[in-house]
């Protein structure tokens, strides 16, 4: 699948606000900083489509963004931002929640996890409450020109050990990397394959 178009829709903190053509979309979620806005960017081949910044807690609004003008690509604010401030914490965290739970066009949610870090707490516990509220989600370990390729295979495998604990079937999982430009065609190809089963359901 190829991206020809990508179009920014809308920005906000209202989920009623968010577009109602009934579009399938796919959001990016994760910790602040890991990596979403400038995944989306590499995806659609737009330098600035999405805001990136390297001080962490960038993306504070729910962002829509039209691809080939048939499904959304959503940039989501990060969690786990110690430095907010609780109140600010909590607004986003009711955002994020409200946006997953009540998104009937969400086809699948990709969770991203920085691929240079041991299994963190935070996102595991998120993970874990994807599942127990059936979120259709895959995972994308990013940032991969970051490290060796040996260290890289090997914090993937420790990754999915620990997965395994909790879930019986892996989800689908990505490598990328937004600096280098790999990863595109799986993630791509991974959406363009749902978007043809809706089709011809
Ligand atoms: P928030 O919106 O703050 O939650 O962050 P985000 O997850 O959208 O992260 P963003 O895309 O803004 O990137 C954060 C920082 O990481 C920026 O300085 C990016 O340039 C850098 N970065 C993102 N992806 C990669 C990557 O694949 N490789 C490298 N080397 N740096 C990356
Ligand atoms: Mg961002």
């Amino acid at each position: 699948m190829e991206i020809t178009e990508a179009q920014f829709v809308i920005s906000n903190s209202d989920i009623k606000k968010c577009p109602q053509d009934g579009k399938p979309e796919y959001a990016f979620i994760g910790r602040s900083n890991v990596g979403k806005s400038s995944l989306i960017n590499m995806l659609t081949r737009h330098n600035k489509l999405a805001m990136t910044s390297s001080t962490p807690g960038k993306t504070l609004l729910i962002n829509h963004f039209l691809i080939n003008r048939n499904w959304y690509l959503v940039d989501l604010p990060g969690y786990g931002y110690a430095q907010r401030s609780k109140k600010q914490q909590e607004k986003i965290k009711k955002l994020i929640e409200e946006y997953i739970l009540n998104r009937l066009q969400l086809t699948c949610l990709f969770v991203l996890i920085d691929s240079r870090h041991a299994p963190q707490e935070i996102d595991l516990k998120f993970i874990e409450w994807l599942g127990k509220n059936e979120i259709p989600f895959a995972i994308i370990f990013t940032k991969a020109d970051k490290l060796s390729n040996s260290k890289l295979q090997a914090n993937i495998t420790s990754y999915k050990e620990r997965l395994k604990q909790q879930w019986e079937e892996l989800p689908p999982c990505f490598v990328t990397s937004a600096e280098k430009k790999t990863g595109r065609k799986d993630v791509l190809d991974y959406i363009g394959q749902i978007n043809a089963d809706i089709q011809n359901s």
